[in-house]
């Protein structure tokens, strides 16, 4: 499953992308449990994912999902507490983690509510590093959801923030000016060094960032989600028919239609 290069997939509709979205994120489970005895996912925040999450709670996914087998973490979290209306922890958790058989144990939450934002970054990169059992090399998350804002950023790794020059920690807080607070966010190392990394990007409003991004014909790295580049894994972008509304026609061309 790792290894190959990018992959575009087009979903012709809304109900096509999420099913394809919930279709990846089992088979990613089903392949880690069967090479490794279990699967660490990162989940991604913001509204994109929530659809996913409550697909995945439905009959045809919860009876093929071993969960118990199965390890949840975040790729960035808001600075606030769990139970805010801008976590990404409280999203996940009523509409996906709270209605399946996962262990507690096995939900590792980024503390977001502690006073110190870089606490709270540092706590979360000691965790994955007793749960890793890893002290120095980078650990490999089976899957990691990423997101796709208007300004190109991913996970918490906005534009012109800090975060995207941070090549040593694994998780960091970032200063995000735009909103003038912190955020807590997995750093490009860490999400390059995952087995799989899936782009979800849906909608019409996100057309225009979707070109930007994906258009090659310009320097790279214009964009922080230009900088997900897997060392050795999988790097899917999923979109459906909308977000690619303006792709022009060798990107339509070189995207698998679902
Ligand atoms: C967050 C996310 C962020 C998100 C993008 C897209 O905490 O907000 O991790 O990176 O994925 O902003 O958000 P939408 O899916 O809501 O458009």
């Amino acid at each position: 499953m790792s290894g190959t290069k990018k992959q575009l997939l087009l979903a012709r509709d809304e109900a096509g992308f999420f099913k394809k979205a919930a279709d990846l994120f089992l088979e990613s489970i089903a392949f880690a449990i069967k090479e490794r005895k279990q699967c660490t996912i990162a989940l991604s925040g913001g509204s994109t994912p929530k659809k996913l999450f409550q697909l995945l709670t439905q009959p045809y996914y919860q009876t093929r999902i071993d969960w118990p087998k199965v390890f949840i973490f975040w790729g960035d979290e808001r600075c606030v507490p769990p139970t805010h209306g801008d976590s990404n922890y409280r999203m996940a958790q009523e509409t996906l983690l709270s209605k399946v058989n996962i262990p507690k144990k096995n939900i590792y939450r980024i503390a977001g509510e502690m006073a110190s934002p870089q606490e709270g970054a540092k706590a979360y990169e000691q965790a994955l590093h007793a749960f890793f059992k890893l002290d120095y090399a980078i650990p490999h998350f089976d899957l990691i959801l990423l997101g796709l804002g208007n300004d190109g950023h991913t996970a918490s790794l906005f534009p012109k923030t800090e975060a995207l020059n941070e090549d040593k920690k694994w998780i960091t807080a970032n200063y995000v000016e735009k909103f003038s607070t912190h955020r807590i966010t997995m750093t490009v190392p860490i999400i390059n060094d995952a087995r799989r990394v899936l782009f979800l990007v849906q909608g019409e409003k996100k057309a225009e960032i979707l070109h930007e991004v994906l258009r090659d014909d310009r320097p790279i790295d214009r964009y922080p989600a230009q900088l997900v580049r897997p060392n050795d894994g999988d790097l899917i972008w999923l979109f459906d028919k909308p977000a690619a509304s303006k792709l022009p026609k060798p990107l339509l061309h070189a995207a698998f239609h679902l």
